[in-house]
């Protein structure tokens, strides 16, 4: 019913994967398995309801329908168990600026923040790009390879930092954890203990795997958490992220309200383009046959990923996929350096992401996106497996 594996050529369209390989790496051809967006085509149900919105022919200042804000509550509530008011929603113009906003305003030059990398990086660039130091709380692999987050070391670094904000990755980027309410709980507990802000990035929250189910922050018990703001959005889910659309659900009275002056001290609102709202309200109203699908061709590629390299590179440990559509490949047993293991890649024609990227802990590991066609995976893989077998 839906289709995830013709492959598309999305070169030409001033595409951020697939057009800046010479920019980027000085080589050109390279198959990109790097930056967390999809190639596949929308879900039809959101093409058909961009189509309407497009052939109006007219697109004037437009503000978000309350409409959206019923596909979006009811999504949650369906999928999560979430449930969301509607005076808990403040639209913001995509994750990643919400997130250097949100460091001006709720913290001072040279404050400290905490991360726990490997983690988006962007995170971290957020606090540099403010003048705040990062502290980082690495994640742990335990003897099985899982990653948990060090929360006797989060203990330590709250108290020596004063850090003020926590910036959160859940489901967690790029290790591909989907964490469980008990870790949640330990985590509100030593935030709310120590009077720090939580910001919790939920842009993965639907792209959990059979097994395992996605606790959003704010259904942990309100006496348990510290201040709090969750982040939401439905572009990386259905693959719109060039519509930069993405919600803040805050449910602390006060906090809400200062972040709205926040947005109206930059004289912003949202998106207010017509067709990110038509698209968002479509893909949160129509999208879930589309998501089951999608998940289900998830499972395939990332089995195939695991045989390939089970065959191809064995020293090669791959975290579980609990959730996202990134895989967290450990290199460190191949015995070669960050620097030439990235070479090696690049020379074979493919390019995933660099996982020193993602912070210290992540030389000489790589992240691969399967969101793609099985063909293309696999031709990757098999690029990946030529570079580093010799
Ligand atoms: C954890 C995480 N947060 C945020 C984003 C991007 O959000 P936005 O496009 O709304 O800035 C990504 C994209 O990969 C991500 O992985």
């Amino acid at each position: 019913m839906y289709d995830f594996q013709t492959r598309i050529n999305r070169r030409g369209t001033s595409c951020a994967k697939w057009d800046q390989d010479k920019k980027r790496t000085g080589r050109e051809g390279l198959l990109p398995l790097w930056v967390a967006d999809m190639d596949f085509h929308i879900a039809p149900e959101i093409q058909v309801a961009l189509e309407k919105r497009l052939v109006h022919g007219v697109f004037g200042y437009t503000f978000r329908p309350e409409s959206l804000d019923d596909a979006l509550i009811n999504w949650f509530s369906e999928r999560h168990d979430w449930k969301i008011s509607r005076d808990e929603i403040v639209e913001a113009p995509g994750i990643v600026p919400f997130i250097h906003m949100a460091i001006q305003k709720f913290s001072q030059p040279n404050d400290a923040i905490v991360i726990q990398e490997p983690v988006y990086y962007p995170f971290r660039l957020a606090i540099e790009n403010n003048g705040r130091q990062v502290v980082n709380n690495p994640l742990k692999q335990d003897a099985e390879g899982k990653w948990h987050m060090d929360l006797p070391g989060l203990a330590k670094v709250l108290d020596d930092s004063s850090a003020k904000l926590l910036v959160f990755c859940s489901p967690h980027n790029p290790v591909g954890r989907v964490w469980q309410e008990n870790e949640l709980l330990a985590l509100a507990d030593l935030c709310r203990d120590k009077g720090v802000i939580l910001i919790s990035d939920e842009i993965h929250a639907d792209l959990v795997h059979p097994g395992y189910r996605h606790t959003p922050w704010l259904t942990l018990p309100a006496e348990r958490r510290p201040k709090s703001i969750s982040l939401v959005s439905a572009t990386k889910t259905f693959n719109l992220p060039g519509f930069t659309t993405a919600y803040a659900i805050i449910e602390d009275p006060e906090l809400r309200d200062e972040t709205r002056k926040m947005l109206k001290g930059l004289g912003m609102g949202g998106s207010e383009s017509p067709l990110a709202y038509a698209a968002t309200e479509s893909a949160w109203r129509d999208g879930a046959d589309w998501l089951d699908a999608l998940l289900k061709h998830l499972r395939t590629n990332d089995e195939l990923l695991r045989t390939k390299l089970a065959a191809g590179l064995p020293q090669v440990k791959v975290s579980d996929l609990e959730g996202t559509y990134l895989e967290w490949l450990d290199l460190r047993a191949l015995g070669l350096e960050d620097r030439n293991i990235w070479n090696r890649v690049l020379d074979a024609g493919v390019w995933p992401s660099r996982g020193s990227q993602f912070g210290k802990t992540g030389e000489c590991f790589l992240r691969v996106n399967i969101a793609c066609p099985s063909s293309q995976l696999e031709e990757g893989l098999d690029r990946i497996i030529t570079a580093l077998q010799s």
